[in-house]
């Protein structure tokens, strides 16, 4: 049976995505294998949005962050139920379904193989947050981007002797965080894993003589400007926040990431060569591997 191989992007958009498309078609051609891009996520698979892509559509995207099949979050997926019919319309058009995205887009991917269109994931979000991998594709571009902002920031810290809160990415997981303090002076993190204690973060910033501070914090732990209040009330030290955002997503991606995507979609390939489906890829150790798709979860 020939092969016909569906991509799809879901969830947050990574730096690298499409570097990861062009790994896969490149490496589909070489083995005669057909490729399709799947618009608009999941819900373009249901609403049948499935293109057959040619050279034309790669060129020039591996140096572009975002995603040109672009992307959606389709949270309808966990809870419906999806008829047999509908597995058989698209598998019509294709046979094997690729998913690039996070921790949702794994959970979908896992739905969708168990009910007979066998799937592979790769992980691509900038947060980190996947089982399994020690990095996902986009993580090194956000990061950077973290450590560019913050050593451009610091100069008006240090001529106001002031302390910032700064707000980065991660959902639930404290990664980028993490990387970018360790790749910083004069920073302090707080994650969801570090318990946060507010009299211990204020202990450590009080000896710090280096006359600004950076408190790099991940999303969706705690009103930063109401912390930024407290800490300049016990510090006396003035405070300012800021959150860096959806920059963290757009910029180019970095040649890890681009690299990573590369080694992916090689081995995406690999597999569905050797008619391996309902795996994810995963780096380990520097090394490309796989696991099964039934062992997803949590990180
Ligand atoms: O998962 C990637 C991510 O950028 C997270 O870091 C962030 O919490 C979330 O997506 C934002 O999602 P949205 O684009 O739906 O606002």
């Amino acid at each position: 049976m020939i092969k016909k191989i569906g991509i799809l992007t879901s969830g947050g958009d990574s730096p690298g995505m499409n570097a990861a498309i062009r790994s896969i078609f490149i490496h589909s051609i070489k083995n005669q294998f057909k490729v399709y891009g799947i618009f608009d996520g999941y819900k373009g698979l249901f609403k049948n949005k499935i293109k057959l892509l040619k050279y034309k559509n790669i060129n020039n995207i591996i140096d572009k962050s975002g995603t040109f099949l672009r992307s959606s979050r389709f949270k309808k997926l966990k809870t419906i139920k999806i008829e047999q019919k509908i597995i058989e319309n698209i598998k019509k058009k294709i046979n094997i379904l690729i998913v690039i995205g996070g921790e949702g887009s794994y959970k979908g991917a896992l739905k969708l193989h168990n009910i007979g269109l066998p799937c592979i994931t790769i992980p691509g979000t900038i947060d980190n947050d996947i089982y399994g991998t020690d990095y996902t594709i986009g993580f090194s571009s956000a990061l950077e981007v973290i450590v560019q902002y913050i050593d451009n920031i610091k100069y008006t810290l240090l001529s106001h002797k002031r302390i910032l809160i700064l707000e980065v990415m991660g959902r639930k997981c404290g990664d980028l965080a993490l990387y970018s303090c360790i790749s910083c002076e004069n920073c302090y993190i707080v994650t969801s894993k570090n318990k946060f204690n507010i009299d211990s973060l204020i202990k450590k910033i009080k000896k710090n003589k280096q006359k600004y501070s950076i408190i790099i914090i991940t999303e969706n732990i705690t009103n930063i400007k109401k912390l930024s209040i407290e800490i300049e009330k016990r510090t006396n030290i003035e405070t300012r926040f800021s959150s860096i955002g959806y920059i963290q997503r757009s910029p180019k991606p970095t040649a890890f990431d681009r690299i990573l995507a590369f080694r992916m979609g090689y081995y995406a390939i690999k597999l569905i060569k050797n008619n391996i489906t309902g795996t994810c890829i995963a780096i380990k150790n520097n090394k490309i591997i796989h696991y099964n798709i039934n062992n997803i979860k949590n990180k």
